[in-house]
């Protein structure tokens, strides 16, 4: 078809055509999935639907065995456990949460989407105007796990042996396996199907310290896991005893530690036997505190105020302890004095070659004069470093 023509039956036809072009039905783009949760947890479903005009989304629930039965859900439901967030752009999406699960919240959750300018119409079928997806959620009572307490390691050598135990004492079904993990990760070989788990440490040393967890794995269900806290009082361990920067130059000095909980950081500078909290006045300072890890940072160094002993300090419930570093700063001049020290003594050398040679001359005219003379001079010479260098070897 020509362009024109097309042009001159949109006018023609106007406004009648424009829904047909434009206008799309409501289609999931994602739907909410089925899960099986455990009680006192979270669950989320997400539904996101496309569709022009955007889609009006909607949640439904239906007990288990009820499915005859749906019931609209609204946020704020179920004593403030749920919520329903929207957000309405080009695709309309709605996560649905209910917080502190309990058996009851087991059941059909529907995302319900409709564009359809009728969909609200009570002559219509819903049926009809509405499109559905649906999730399953069952919630299982949450197993009990007989977990030993925290455990505050001692800073002596002779530390006892730590032992850490889980046991299983109620389980919504046979677990499978159950295995450690530290600070979130998988410890090997510490897969057992037995019930009661047991990880031990033999000599247990600050870096042992850290979140200890024992995790039971189900088939068809979630893991069920219990926490031990391992603490200890944090150790310096990684540090440089000095750093030496030039004037104008960064410096940036640092700390590891090992001790769990992390630490809490803090810098200050040794001066003698005192200690002054560092003085930002110059903005120049930057302090950077990781978990198990702090950073200073100082800009654009000056001779005068700069150099000395700065410490960092790791402070947990359990103790502190703190580590020094020795800060040089060096004059802009600094990298040049080898090569002027090899420039002074060239010309040093060469001044005196000159005045030796001039010093020479008048002997030399001298010595024209009598040919045997140097030799004999020589000769002597030679000699007397022959006695002087033996005499040293002796
Ligand atoms: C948990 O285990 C400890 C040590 O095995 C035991 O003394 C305690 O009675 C147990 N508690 C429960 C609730 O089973
Ligand atoms: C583990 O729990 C079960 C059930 O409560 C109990 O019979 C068993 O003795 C416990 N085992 C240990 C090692 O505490
Ligand atoms: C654990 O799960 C694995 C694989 O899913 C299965 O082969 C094994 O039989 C299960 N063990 C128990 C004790 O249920
Ligand atoms: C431990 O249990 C909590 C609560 O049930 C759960 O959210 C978490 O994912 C579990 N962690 C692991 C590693 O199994
Ligand atoms: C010092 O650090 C600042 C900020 O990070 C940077 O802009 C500057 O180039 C650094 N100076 C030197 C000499 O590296
Ligand atoms: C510091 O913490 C990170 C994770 O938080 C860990 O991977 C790393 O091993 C820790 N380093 C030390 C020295 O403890
Ligand atoms: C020092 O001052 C600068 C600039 O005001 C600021 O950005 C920085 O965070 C300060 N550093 C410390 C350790 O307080
Ligand atoms: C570290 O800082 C804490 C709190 O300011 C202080 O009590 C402690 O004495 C400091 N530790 C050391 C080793 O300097």
């Amino acid at each position: 078809m020509h362009p024109t023509a097309v042009m001159l039956a949109v006018v023609l036809l106007g406004n009648p055509m424009l829904p047909l072009v434009s206008s799309q039905n409501a289609g999931f783009a994602r739907s909410p999935l089925s899960e099986t949760k455990l009680t006192g947890d979270t669950f989320e479903l997400y539904c996101e639907v496309v569709g022009d005009p955007t889609p009006e989304i909607q949640w439904w629930y239906a007990e288990v065995n009820r499915a005859d039965s749906f019931k609209q859900l609204w946020d704020g439901a179920r004593k403030r456990r749920v919520s329903i967030n929207m957000a309405y752009g080009k695709n309309g999406v709605s996560v649905l949460g209910i917080t502190r699960l309990t058996l009851e919240d087991s059941g059909t959750y529907e995302c319900r989407a409709s564009n359809d300018p009728k969909r609200n119409d009570l002559r219509q079928n819903p049926a009809l105007t509405w499109i559905r997806a649906q999730a399953t959620i069952s919630v299982l009572q949450k197993p009990k796990i007989n977990a030993s307490d925290q455990i505050i390691l001692s800073p002596d050598v002779s530390a006892k042996p730590v032992i850490l135990q889980c046991n299983l004492t109620t389980a919504h079904t046979p677990h499978n396996r159950s295995f450690w993990m530290k600070n979130g990760q998988e410890i090997v070989n510490t897969r057992t199907e037995r019930r009661t788990t047991v990880y031990s440490i033999p000599k247990p040393r600050a870096d042992d310290s850290g979140e200890y967890m024992c995790v039971y794995t189900f088939d068809k269900a979630p893991n069920a896991n219990a926490t031990i806290e391992v603490k200890a009082k944090p150790d310096v361990t990684s540090h440089k005893r000095s750093e030496n920067r030039n004037e104008g130059e960064n410096a940036t000095i640092s700390c590891k530690s090992v001790g769990y909980p992390h630490p809490t950081w803090t810098w200050r500078k040794v001066e003698g036997t005192s200690y002054k909290d560092i003085d930002n006045s110059t903005g120049r300072f930057f302090i950077n505190n990781m978990n198990n890890h702090t950073e200073l940072t100082i800009l654009n160094l000056d001779i005068t105020t700069d150099p000395g002993i700065y410490e960092c300090n790791a402070t947990n419930a359990i103790g502190n302890a703190a580590k020094t570093t020795i800060l040089r700063v060096r004059s802009h001049l600094a990298p040049l004095w080898p090569f002027l020290g090899v420039l002074a003594e060239i010309i040093i050398l060469v001044v005196i070659i000159v005045v030796y040679e001039k010093r020479k001359k008048p002997d030399d005219i001298i010595d024209d004069d009598e040919p045997v003379g140097p030799t004999k001079t020589n000769s002597t010479n030679n000699h007397k470093d022959k006695n002087i260098r033996q005499r040293n070897t002796k």
